[in-house]
């Protein structure tokens, strides 16, 4: 006998890194060994899937969330960040004893937003297969996935392809089983970091080449400041950044992702579905954090994203 389903319909299911955030600016970035004063503080939710949701959710896209915490302050914070924008938490698995992801960000917004990073991965367990719920990801419209879990991120992109949803992948960082889960995924969208840790000098063209060899129908890159890179129909495209006063680039690569899958789900060509993921992002940099500067739906539609 079929089971009813009986859990919400969710358009976009992601699975992947959710962070606490504490973000500060800097005039400059400080040698070793001296007191740096920063200013600006602000705490937000934050991680590539985690941040793409949250933009997901503000653009009127119903979302779900697997990933993991710890059972400490940072895990609460990062629970209540999910819940706040409407997202689906359920999926979100608590690691008793464990720290949460936390990063400690300093941005200059001298330097056009450039950001620096310090994070701690969560100390628990990853998320592990088992614990992905199948029956939630099979009634989606996207996966959406960053590869730190990817154990879990290899199983879930598997079950999806089988189940005709669209599978896209956020390449930050060249971890083992990135190229993997390139195989298995649709749209693969890497980050600079990423395509020169795969291609060496020769980047984009041959980044792009290599990723687009390992089968995804969509592969692009994104440049910073300096915009993005796809191969469309065969020819590799550049494009520029959308002109931003940046204070903080942070989250402009997980918001530019919502911005593709967002998209993607409104069956817009992928040029499109990229400009404005490239839109979206630059309206991301204005503000300090990868969440106070997301455009609202309302903006959204007055820039001619309909
Ligand atoms: N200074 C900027 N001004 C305007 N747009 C920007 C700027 N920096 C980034 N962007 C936009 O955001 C996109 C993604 O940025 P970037 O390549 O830095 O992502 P990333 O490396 O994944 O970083 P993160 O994961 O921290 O968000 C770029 O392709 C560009 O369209
Ligand atoms: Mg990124």
């Amino acid at each position: 006998m079929r089971r009813k389903a009986t859990s919400p319909q969710h358009r976009v299911f992601g699975l992947g890194q959710c962070s606490l955030d504490a973000l500060g600016t800097i005039a400059a970035y400080p040698p070793p060994d001296v007191k740096c004063e920063f200013t600006g503080l602000t705490v937000q939710g934050g991680g590539p899937v985690a941040t793409a949701l949250a933009a997901l959710s503000r653009w009127g896209i119903a979302c779900a969330f697997a990933g993991v915490v710890g059972d400490d302050p940072a895990g609460d914070a990062i629970r209540a960040s999910l819940l706040a924008e409407g997202i689906d938490t359920a999926g979100l698995v608590m690691r008793p004893g464990a720290l949460s992801q936390q990063a400690f960000i300093f941005a200059e917004p001298a330097r056009k937003g450039r950001r620096t990073i310090f994070w701690q991965r969560p100390t628990g367990d990853p998320l592990l297969p088992g614990e992905v719920d199948l029956e939630k990801l099979r009634r989606a419209h996207a996966f959406h996935t960053d590869g730190l879990f990817i154990e879990a991120a290899l199983f879930a992109a598997d079950e999806a392809r089988k189940a005709g949803i669209p599978v896209v992948v956020d390449a930050g960082t060249l971890r083992d089983g990135m190229l993997d889960l390139a195989r298995r995924s649709d749209c693969f969208i890497a980050s600079e970091t990423f395509g020169r840790a795969l291609a060496g000098d020769d980047f984009p063209g041959e980044a792009l080449k290599r990723m687009a060899a390992l089968g995804p129908g969509l592969v692009a890159v994104t440049l910073g400041a300096e915009g993005y890179a796809a191969l469309l129909d065969g020819r590799i495209v550049r494009k520029p950044a959308w002109p931003a006063r940046a204070v903080d680039t942070t989250g402009c690569g997980d918001v530019f992702h919502a911005g593709f899958v967002y998209g993607l789900l409104n069956g817009w060509e992928h040029g499109r579905s990229l400009d404005f993921g490239a839109w979206a992002a630059a309206r991301v940099s204005r503000r300090l954090g990868g969440r106070a500067g997301i455009p609202t739906l309302r903006q959204v539609r007055a820039a001619g994203y309909r």
